[in-house]
C-alpha cells in the first residue's frame, strides 16, 4: 500500500468516528439545550419567537391564541384554545357525576315514594263509566316522542356510560356492534323526535299556560304527597311542568343535536360553540331523561287508572272526577263553564 493510500484509509477512520459520535451525541446536546429552554433549532426559535410575538396581540373572541393562515377555513389559526381544557375535564369527569347523580338519584326517589306511598289508587273505586282525555293524534304525537326518546335516551346514555358499564360486561365485539347501530339510531331518531315536539308544542300548548289553579294544587302537594284532590283542568301544575320540560328542553336538546350532526355548518362556527353545544346537550339530556322517569312511574305503576288515558284514550270517570275535577266539569257541563263563579270548585273538588 502506498503512503497516500494509508494516509486516505486513516481519513476515512477518522471521519467515520467523528459522524458516529456526533450522531451519539446529537440527542444529549438537544436534550440539554430543551431543558436549559433553549431552542432546539433555528426553525424552533423561529417558532417561539412566533409564539410570543402572537401573545402579545388581541386574542380570539373567547382567550384562543390566535395565528394567520392563508387558508379559507380561519378555525385552522387557532392554536391555543384554554376553554377546551375545561370542557375536557367538564366532559370527562363532573359531567357524568352529575348525570349519574340525576338518574340513579331519580331512581332512588322514586323507588322511595314508592314504598312510602304505594299506588295511587282511585279512592272512590273505578265507577265503570269512561270519558274521552286525549283523541288519536294527540295519542300518535305522544307516542312518537315517548317512543323516540325512549330510545334516544338509551342510545345517548351508551355514549356517556357504555364504555364504563357496558363494554366490561359484554365484551369489545358485542360492545362495538351495538355501539354502532345505537350511533346511527341516535342520529336519526332526532328528526322524528322533533316533529313530535312540535306536535306536543302545538296541541297542548293552549292548556298548559299556567293560572291561579297551579299554585292551590302545588300547595296542595298535587295529591301525592297527602291525600288531597286539589281541583285541576285538564293539566295539572305537575303536567305543566312535564309539558313545559318536554318543550323547551326537546327543543334545546333538538337544537344542540343538529348543531353537533352538522358540525360547523350553522349557529356554532367555532369550536368554542361546539363545545357549548355539547354540554347544553348532555346536561339537558340528562335532567330530561331523569324527569321522565318520574312521568312513566306515574303514568304506568305509580298511578291506578292514568295509563288508559294514552292507552284507549278514555279515562275513568271516577279517576278523572279526582284528579281533573274542573277539566270533567267543562267536558260534562260547556254550557255552565262561562257561569261558574271564581274560586268555585268543579265536580269531586274534594
Ligand atoms: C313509557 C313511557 C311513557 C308513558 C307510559 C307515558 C304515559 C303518559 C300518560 C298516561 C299521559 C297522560 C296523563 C294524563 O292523562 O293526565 C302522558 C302525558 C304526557 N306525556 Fe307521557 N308517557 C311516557 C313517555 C313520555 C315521554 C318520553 C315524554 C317526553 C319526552 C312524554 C311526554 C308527555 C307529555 C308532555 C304529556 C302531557 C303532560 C302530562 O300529562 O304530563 N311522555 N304520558
Amino acid at each position: 500500500m502506498t503512503s497516500f493510500a494509508r494516509r486516505l484509509r486513516t481519513l476515512a477512520v477518522a471521519f467515520a468516528l467523528g459522524l458516529g459520535a456526533a450522531i451519539f451525541a446529537a440527542p444529549a446536546i438537544t436534550s440539554t439545550a430543551l431543558a436549559q429552554g433553549a431552542p432546539a433549532s433555528p426553525a424552533a426559535a423561529q417558532e417561539e419567537l412566533l409564539f410570543r410575538y402572537l401573545q402579545t396581540q388581541p386574542q380570539g373572541r373567547h382567550g384562543e391564541l390566535v395565528g394567520r393562515v392563508s387558508i379559507p377555513d380561519p378555525k385552522a389559526a387557532t392554536l391555543i384554545q384554554p376553554h377546551g381544557r375545561e370542557f375536557q375535564e367538564a366532559w370527562r369527569s363532573t359531567m357524568k357525576w352529575v348525570g349519574a347523580v340525576a338518574i340513579l338519584g331519580m331512581l332512588a326517589v322514586i323507588t322511595l315514594f314508592y314504598l312510602v306511598r304505594g299506588r295511587i289508587r282511585i279512592a272512590a273505586g273505578p265507577s265503570g263509566r269512561y270519558i274521552q282525555r286525549f283523541d288519536g293524534v294527540e295519542r300518535f304525537a305522544h307516542w312518537l316522542t315517548a317512543s323516540t326518546f325512549i330510545v334516544l335516551a338509551i342510545t345517548g346514555l351508551n355514549i356517556s356510560f357504555g364504555r364504563h358499564v357496558l363494554l366490561p360486561l359484554i365484551g369489545p365485539e358485542a360492545f362495538t356492534a351495538w355501539s354502532e347501530w345505537a350511533k346511527v339510531a341516535h342520529n336519526f331518531l332526532g328528526f322524528p323526535f322533533t316533529l313530535g315536539v312540535v306536535l306536543i308544542l302545538l296541541l297542548w300548548v293552549h292548556r298548559n299556560l299556567p293560572d291561579s289553579t297551579d299554585l292551590e294544587w302545588l300547595a296542595k302537594g298535587g295529591g301525592l304527597v297527602g291525600h288531597a284532590h286539589p281541583p285541576a283542568k285538564k293539566f295539572n301544575a305537575g303536567q305543566k311542568i312535564v309539558f313545559w320540560t318536554t318543550v323547551l328542553g326537546g327543543a334545546a336538546i333538538a337544537v344542540t343535536g343538529f348543531i353537533k350532526m352538522f358540525p360547523f355548518q350553522f349557529i356554532a362556527t367555532d369550536v368554542y360553540g361546539m363545545q357549548l353545544a355539547t354540554q347544553i346537550h348532555g346536561i339537558v339530556g340528562f335532567v330530561m331523561i331523569a324527569l321522565i322517569l318520574a312521568h312513566i312511574y306515574i303514568g304506568t305503576l305509580g298511578m291506578e287508572g292514568a295509563f288508559s288515558a294514552m292507552g284507549s284514550g278514555k279515562v275513568d270517570l271516577n279517576w278523572a272526577k279526582e284528579h281533573h275535577s274542573l277539566w270533567v266539569d267543562e267536558v260534562m257541563n260547556p254550557t255552565r263553564k262561562a257561569s261558574l263563579p271564581a274560586g268555585a270548585k268543579g265536580a269531586g273538588a274534594d
